[in-house]
């Protein structure tokens, strides 16, 4: 049934008018190498319309070749005129290296979002954000943030000399906001600043980093010996380590009745599509967030990235790409 709102805006599901998160092309309006290995990427709507805004730390789903991939934006999100990205490529012939190879100025690209999994807690009382290569992009997106709005923050970023996008960009708002950064080269360095900054934090802070696997994980580790809660230690990760393929287990689709075994080494997500049924999804390595669904009752082994402990506890969500669980009935 259309509403009376639908009928008045066929094309938007929101009534601001600069709402728009479906597929949808923009424009290339710049291209330019930060590093050998990365390359920055500015978008803009063809006509020229402010973009949809976002929470600090949100990410784009670019079409890449044939690949679908989630790349943070690096702005601040309050009314943008233009998406920025950076890129880092992998000679793998995937979707970053087909970015590099295929997007140039007055090019097309069709994007969907943004999309928000990595958001500052509005109560927090001051922000640690720790990033380590590549990581600095949702980083930076949050330091800009916490510029704008005057929130108190310091920037923990581990490079490689040579290697560090934006590192100018952060160094200046050090100086112009009197926001502290603190910069590490290599893992032993970095690991040791992280353990320090984590130790001189007032009480009320939240920190997020972004970063390598390991990092992310020895990042963990250091802030609970450090006494964090772990409600506190936020991060996002861009790719995650292969998983042991599990154990068979039972799933019952609430929908249709229909019942099924996930074997080892198969996801629940190929056997949900293999059924029919729609489930979005993206990088199915339990990072992006996307293949989450409803479950109604079952004992569920999560193994994604991105759920809260509290999401976890109550049970009623999984994300499909990578948790498994026994006896599992989906509300789908
Ligand atoms: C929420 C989110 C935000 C992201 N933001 C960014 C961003 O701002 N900038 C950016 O460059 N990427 C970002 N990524 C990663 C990006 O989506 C792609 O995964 C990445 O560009 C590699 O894609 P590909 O198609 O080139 O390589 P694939 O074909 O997917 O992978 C090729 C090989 O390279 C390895 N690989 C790929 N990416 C990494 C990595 N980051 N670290 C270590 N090994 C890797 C993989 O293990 C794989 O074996 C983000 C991912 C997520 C989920
Ligand atoms: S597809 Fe990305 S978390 Fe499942």
């Amino acid at each position: 049934m259309t509403t009376a709102v639908q009928q008045l805006l066929p094309n938007a599901g929101h009534l601001h008018h600069a709402f728009e998160t479906h597929p949808r092309e923009l424009i290339v309006v710049s291209a330019e190498p930060l590093t050998p290995e990365i390359t920055h990427f500015v978008f803009a709507d063809p006509a020229g319309r402010t973009l949809t805004g976002f929470e600090p730390g949100s990410h784009l789903i670019i079409q890449a070749g044939d690949k679908r991939n989630a790349y943070s934006l690096t702005g601040d999100g309050v009314n943008p005129r233009r998406y920025e990205i950076s890129v880092l490529r992998h000679e793998t012939g995937g979707g970053s290296e087909w970015l590099h190879a295929n997007v140039s100025v007055g090019g097309n690209v069709l994007v969907e979002g943004p999309r928000s999994m990595f958001a500052p807690n509005p109560v927090a009382k001051k922000l640690l954000l720790i990033a380590a290569g590549i990581g600095v992009t949702p980083v930076l997106s949050h330091a800009l943030a916490a510029a704008r709005w005057g929130r108190p923050a310091e920037v923990v970023y581990i490079y490689r000399p040579g290697s560090a996008a934006h590192l100018a960009e952060l160094r200046t708002l050090a100086a112009s906001y009197s926001m502290e950064l603190y910069e590490a080269h290599g893992r032993e360095p970095g690991l040791e600043l992280i353990r320090q900054r984590l130790r001189h934090q007032p009480l009320g802070t939240h920190a997020y980093a972004c970063g390598p696997a390991d990092m992310l994980d020895d990042y963990l580790a250091l802030g609970r010996a450090a006494g964090w809660h772990d409600d506190r230690l936020h991060s996002e990760r861009f790719q995650a380590p292969d998983l042991e393929p599990g154990d068979a287990f039972g799933v019952r689709i609430a929908s249709t009745g229909q019942g099924f075994t996930v074997q080892p080494g198969v996801s629940l997500l190929e056997k949900l599509l293999e059924a029919g049924l729609d489930v979005p999804n993206l990088c199915r390595q339990g990072v992006c967030g996307e293949c989450r669904i409803p479950v109604r009752s079952g004992t569920i082994e999560h193994r994604d990235h991105v759920l809260s402990n509290e999401e976890r506890n109550a049970g009623t969500a999984m994300l499909c790409c990578v948790s498994r669980g026994q006896e599992i009935e989906v509300d789908l």
